[in-house]
């Protein structure tokens, strides 16, 4: 027997893509999602694992989609286009904010929510990842999931300016907790050189939600540390192009490589090695999201406890003097195709 998210996958009538990356979200082809009043496509990728899901949500110029509320969270990633989106608790004020192309954010928890295109000449996409299928596996029942009239207080209150306060530092290495960041291709980025030279990253905390996010920005000729921790991470590329290296230990030889540029996202397997590279003239950064929330944690090898530290001393990653000398090569020759010179230190071998 089918699981219930499995069986309400096939329920909504749209396009289900596999594997274990998508080229380009931008263009993905959609299909009418009834329920929704829109446009989508369900990722189901390989590396989701059953604990978390994701898809592509469009809106058609001057839309909007039907209002709903449910007890799985979700994180939006605008992907192209502009509008508007309205959140409410039951029998509460209705809260408004305006979105674009970069904005991210955080539904509360079985809050109401409805989007609205902004624009009548253009669609409005979104990436929605999602815990919808841990939550309908969990409780195997839509009605109680959608139909749930519990209103969190302490995850949406309903104040005036829930999405549009300023946000603040939390305890943890580059922990801002927002509700809604209007663009995170220029969100400020901190110090994080334990994962190798000249990386930057910030984590966010939206909407007190289990589910979380975090921007990495790695410099031009230069890639970043394997490692490897729980399923479900969606890294979505938001800037640049580049590659990434996915591999299980002990099956080095099998390497999937994973090009990719603005646009595209890419899920690592449950505890597979992965090393992203920036193979072009720019600055590559993507957008992580994922389980592992710092003030909500859930799952072992997801959040917290993935340390920079290295396998060698009983942590997750590999440093550069102990990974494969083919790892080095391969970077080197991609980038002489590019004409892009390495920045990488030697290797002390
Ligand atoms: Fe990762």
């Amino acid at each position: 027997m089918a699981a219930t998210y499995q069986k309400w996958v096939e329920d909504q009538g749209v396009p289900v893509v596999t594997g274990f990356s998508v080229p380009n979200l931008r263009e993905i082809e959609v299909g009418i999602w009834k329920r929704m009043g829109a446009r989508g496509t369900i990722l189901n990728l390989e590396g989701s694992e059953g604990i978390i899901d994701a898809y592509v949500l469009e809106i058609d110029p001057g839309g909007s989609v039907k209002p709903e509320h449910h007890l799985y969270e979700e994180i939006f990633f605008v992907l192209s286009g502009r509008g508007a989106t309205t959140v409410w608790n039951e029998g509460g004020p209705k809260r408004t904010f305006e979105w674009h192309e970069g904005s991210l954010f955080a539904v509360p928890l079985n809050a109401w929510h409805q989007f609205f295109n902004g624009q009548g000449d253009a669609p409005a996409r979104f990436y929605v990842v999602s815990s919808a299928p841990l939550v309908m596996n969990l409780y195997h029942n839509l009605d109680f999931v959608y139909n749930n009239n519990y209103v969190f207080t302490d995850r949406f209150d309903g104040r005036e300016d829930f999405f549009r306060a300023e946000g603040q530092v939390l305890p943890g290495r580059n922990v801002w907790e927002t509700n809604f960041i209007e663009d995170t291709r220029t969100f400020p980025l901190l110090d994080y050189k334990e994962r190798g030279g000249g990386v930057i990253n910030r984590r966010f905390e939206l909407a007190n939600s289990t589910l979380t996010a975090h921007i990495s920005q790695f410099p031009v000729g230069t890639y970043k540390k394997g490692h490897r921790h729980g399923a479900g991470a969606n890294v979505i590329i938001i800037q640049g192009e580049g590659y990434s290296l996915l591999w299980q230990e002990g099956k080095e030889h099998e390497r999937r490589k994973i090009d990719w540029k603005v646009g595209s996202v890419l899920v690592p397997p449950n505890m597979w090695f992965h090393q992203h590279f920036n193979a072009g003239g720019d600055p590559a950064k993507y957008l992580a999201l994922r389980w592992g929330s710092t003030k909500h944690p859930l799952f072992k090898n997801l959040g917290e406890d993935v340390r920079p530290v290295s396998i060698k001393l009983g942590g997750c990653q590999i440093e550069y003097e102990d990974e494969d000398p083919y790892i080095r090569q391969l970077f080197e020759q991609e980038l002489a195709k590019r004409g892009v010179e390495c920045r990488m230190p030697k290797l002390s071998k």
